[in-house]
């Protein structure tokens, strides 16, 4: 069974809950989102593994240490997830990224894929799915299968909020794939957005609504 990892540091709560104020507007909400996501990324990578190497700095030679094993893949899923990728970039610059489109039907709540594009490479890669709500698990769920049908198997997904719901339905489908949220909600409301949530993470981030 998969892990939900609750990244609860302090700078990462307060920065959400000016996330979730309804009164932060794009500008701000977009830079905290892609402050966040930094500051998730240093607890995502926390099991990176590391190997010995020799250093010589202006006084002597010595050992270091220095990041081994494979390399690291983000796909944020489309559009809202696009929010948190400059961030994560910043920590780490060498990434690839892919990108898959997936749109949440109103009606049905169910997920629409609309494109998908990720490095040939996958299958060698530790791939991050981005994407900052996990409602009803249904567009993560359905990214993390195009990835799975095209090779990718060691896969972590980030999101900044989760509902029960959605990790449940993650669960069920991907139990191989760990979850990494800044917190676990309440619950979804009747048209599938989480409470207390942030309201609609798209609109927010790209002033659409
Ligand atoms: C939002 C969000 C997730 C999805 C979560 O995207 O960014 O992708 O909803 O809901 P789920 O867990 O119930 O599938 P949305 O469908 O609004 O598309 P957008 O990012 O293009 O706005
Ligand atoms: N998508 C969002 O953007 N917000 C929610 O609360 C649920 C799904």
């Amino acid at each position: 069974m998969s892990t939900v990892h609750v990244i609860d540091h302090p700078l990462i709560q307060h920065k959400l809950t000016m996330i979730r104020d309804k009164e932060t507007g794009p500008k701000d909400f977009r830079e905290l989102v892609n402050e966040v996501a930094l500051l998730m990324a240093y607890e995502v990578t926390r099991d990176m593994p590391l190997v010995d190497v020799e250093v010589e700095t202006p006084i002597c030679i010595t050992k270091g240490r220095a990041v081994a094993g494979k390399k690291v893949g983000l796909v944020p899923i489309l559009r809202a997830g696009l929010g948190m990728i400059d961030g994560i970039l910043q920590l780490i610059p060498t990434a690839k990224v892919g990108h898959i489109g997936v749109y949440r039907d109103p009606d049905t709540l169910r997920p629409v894929e609309y494109y998908c594009k990720l490095p040939d490479d996958i299958d060698q890669r530790d791939l991050i799915v981005i994407d900052p709500m996990l409602a009803t698990g249904g567009s993560a769920a359905a990214a993390i299968q195009f990835i799975k049908d095209r090779g990718g198997s060691s896969i972590k997904l980030m999101c900044l909020l989760a509902a029960p719901e959605g990790i449940e339905a993650l669960h069920k489908e991907h139990s191989d794939v760990d979850i990494y949220t800044a917190a676990v909600d309440e619950r979804l409301n009747g048209h599938g957005y989480i409470i207390p949530g942030l309201g609609d993470a798209g609109d927010r981030l790209f002033g659409t609504k």
